[in-house]
């Protein structure tokens, strides 16, 4: 089982159409995929329909008992795609985090649960675009972390001295029996103009100078109606956007290639064309 989380220190960067565009690509590539949605806005949890639209638990139970028992996964309409919904509406779920000794660990500790070993090949994990208990957490239960960025010159910056300053603070975690994951930086939402192409080639040489902590990705997922169109649907990229007659590739072939390079295993595999009647449904 390999563990993603989806991580940035800035807020609409993409991660919650990222993962869950991901989860849904590995799960039509075959994996058995559980998402889980560690933001107290509860977006990825809405994103696609789920079989049962009123799940009886979900984020909250999981940390309160440290367990992720089978009664807080949903099944989402899409085949291999579960998720663990966030239902804290109060947002009350941080500050009680954050009065736990073990809060960086809770997460983490959950997802050795029976539930969820065995039973899944890849978590993904959403978080909230800010700073505190509940992103900490996830990040700590993560194998690899993922990090969108935009290439913008500030949000690029930002993107530098927040990750630096997140990857230091849950460094000393290491000394606990826990290390923290590396980071696997992607360029995402580029437009086509030089200015974009110019950042992007910097935040590639910046990254070089920090000793390898940080890798950026070769896939660049360009800013493209589709993503939104996908999202605006309720279904995953891949699935909406298979073909493109344009110079900046589909979304099907985007998320392959974002796919292959997280886990390597997978490189060649594709989703297999849906049959019509499966399309129709
Ligand atoms: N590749 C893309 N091209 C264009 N627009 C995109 C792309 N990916 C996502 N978006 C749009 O960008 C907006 C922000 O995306 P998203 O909600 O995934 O960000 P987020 O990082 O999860 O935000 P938050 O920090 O609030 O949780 C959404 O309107 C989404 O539809
Ligand atoms: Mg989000």
């Amino acid at each position: 089982m390999i563990k993603f989380t989806v991580i940035s220190t800035k807020g609409g960067v993409g991660k919650t159409t990222l993962t869950a565009n991901l989860g849904a690509l590995f799960a039509d590539l075959g994996l058995r995929v559980l998402m889980i949605d560690a933001d107290v806005q509860p977006s990825l949890s809405k994103f696609y329909p789920l079989k049962d639209p009123k799940p009886a638990a979900g984020l909250t139970e999981v940390l309160v008992r440290g367990e992720l028992a089978a009664g807080c996964i949903s099944s989402t309409a899409y085949p291999n795609l579960d998720i663990v919904v966030s239902d804290d509406p109060e947002g009350s779920l941080p500050h009680w985090l954050l009065n736990r000794i073990d809060r960086g660990f809770r997460l983490r500790v959950a997802l050795n649960s029976p539930a969820v070993i065995g039973a899944y090949d890849c978590v993904l994990i959403d978080t909230q675009g800010a700073v505190g208990p509940l992103q900490d957490a996830a990040a700590l239960a993560a194998d690899i972390l993922v990090s969108p960025i935009t290439p913008e010159i500030l949000s690029a910056r930002e993107f530098r001295d927040g990750t630096m300053e997140l990857l230091e603070r849950l460094e000393p975690s290491s000394a606990l029996g826990a290390t923290l994951g590396p980071m696997k930086a992607v360029i995402y939402r580029q437009d086509r103009t030089n200015d974009a192409r110019m950042i992007a080639a910097g935040v590639r040489e910046d990254f070089i100078k920090l000793k390898g902590r940080v890798t950026v990705l070769d896939t660049v997922v360009p800013h493209a109606k589709a993503y939104k169109e996908a999202a605006t649907l309720r279904t995953p990229v891949h699935r909406h956007e298979r073909k493109r007659q344009a110079v900046t590739p589909s979304a099907y072939t985007v998320m392959h290639s974002l796919a292959w390079e997280l886990i390597p295993s997978l490189q060649g595999t594709l989703v297999e064309p849906l049959s019509e009647r499966e399309e129709a449904a």
